[in-house]
């Protein structure tokens, strides 16, 4: 296991609350974490603190309900066929985003998934994860996870040494927020490392569909079962220029004919 105390340690300065950005108290065991400033309540679930806005906190759209469709449908494939649906296990394309990344220090992966230990995740003893998802809360980990939104980051600014996109982008119902809070909480040296599995439109859909597959609905305001909105190169490009960010370096993987692994390495803007 990896050492969760350490990073608890560095944590207890970074910790805020996701609705005003108030210093939370610590990471004891109480059941629910008040935030001293606007009242917001955080409860403890089975594994992990949820920090995730209280609903009246939070403004509700059409979007966010084909996003609660959406992530139905990954908790579906992710309990079906983890290892089809999240990075788990000896994998190429997970193994060619950790050597992409190379973090080190304190590093936060927005949308960790809920597995143990995302496959990109590096066990160097120079390294400490601190994870946040929606899903958080399905598993234990080996690391320290929160539950929450990518949109509401829950930590002080400045602190991380990088923050983690591994196929996420595309889940998100406000990517520009979510970058923004991305800059925010990253130390000014940072770097933000990105994996967007990109797809062409016209790849053809598989052959055959398990059972689970079949029963699934797709949002109207969503682009597929699992994905708010797919992202292709040109996509990512605008996104990070809004956010006041620059590629300073990126690979592209092809996988086949339709898709392709894009990693970009971003810093902010000089
Ligand atoms: C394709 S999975 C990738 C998980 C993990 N990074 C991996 O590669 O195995 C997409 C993840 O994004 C998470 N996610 C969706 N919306 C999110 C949001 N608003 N903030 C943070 N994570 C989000 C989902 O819960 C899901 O775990
Ligand atoms: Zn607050």
């Amino acid at each position: 296991m990896a050492d969760q105390s350490a990073t608890a340690d560095a944590l207890t300065a970074q910790l805020a609350c996701s609705v005003c950005r108030t210093r939370l108290p610590l990471l004891d065991d109480s059941p629910t974490v008040r935030c001293r400033a606007c009242g917001a309540e955080f409860a403890r679930g089975r594994y992990v603190l949820d920090l995730t806005p209280p609903e009246r906190f939070r403004a509700r759209s059409g979007l966010w309900e084909a996003w609660d469709r959406i992530q139905a449908n990954g908790m579906a494939g992710y309990l079906a066929d983890p290892e089809r649906n999240l990075s788990i296990g000896q994998r190429d394309d997970c193994s060619a985003f950790r050597r992409f990344s190379r973090c080190r220090g304190l590093v936060l992966d927005v949308g960790c998934g809920p597995q143990a230990w995302p496959a990109y995740f590096d066990r160097s003893p120079l390294v400490r994860y601190v994870g946040i998802d929606p899903l958080a809360d399905l598993n234990p980990s080996e690391f320290l996870k929160f539950a929450g939104l990518g949109e509401f980051l829950p930590f002080a600014s400045g602190g991380f040494d990088h923050v983690l996109f591994a196929t996420t982008l595309d889940h998100f119902v406000d990517p520009d927020t979510v970058l923004t809070e991305a800059v925010r909480v990253l130390k000014s040296d940072g770097e933000i490392d990105v994996w967007l599995g990109e797809k062409d439109p016209a790849a053809p859909g598989p052959a055959r569909s398990p059972e689970w597959y079949q029963r699934l609905e797709q949002p109207a305001l969503a682009d597929d079962l699992f994905h708010i909105k797919r992202m292709n190169d040109g996509d990512v490009q605008a996104l990070v220029e809004r956010a006041g960010l620059t590629v300073v370096d990126r690979e592209r993987h092809q996988v086949d004919q339709y898709r392709a692994n894009c990693f970009y390495r971003l810093r902010v803007a000089p």
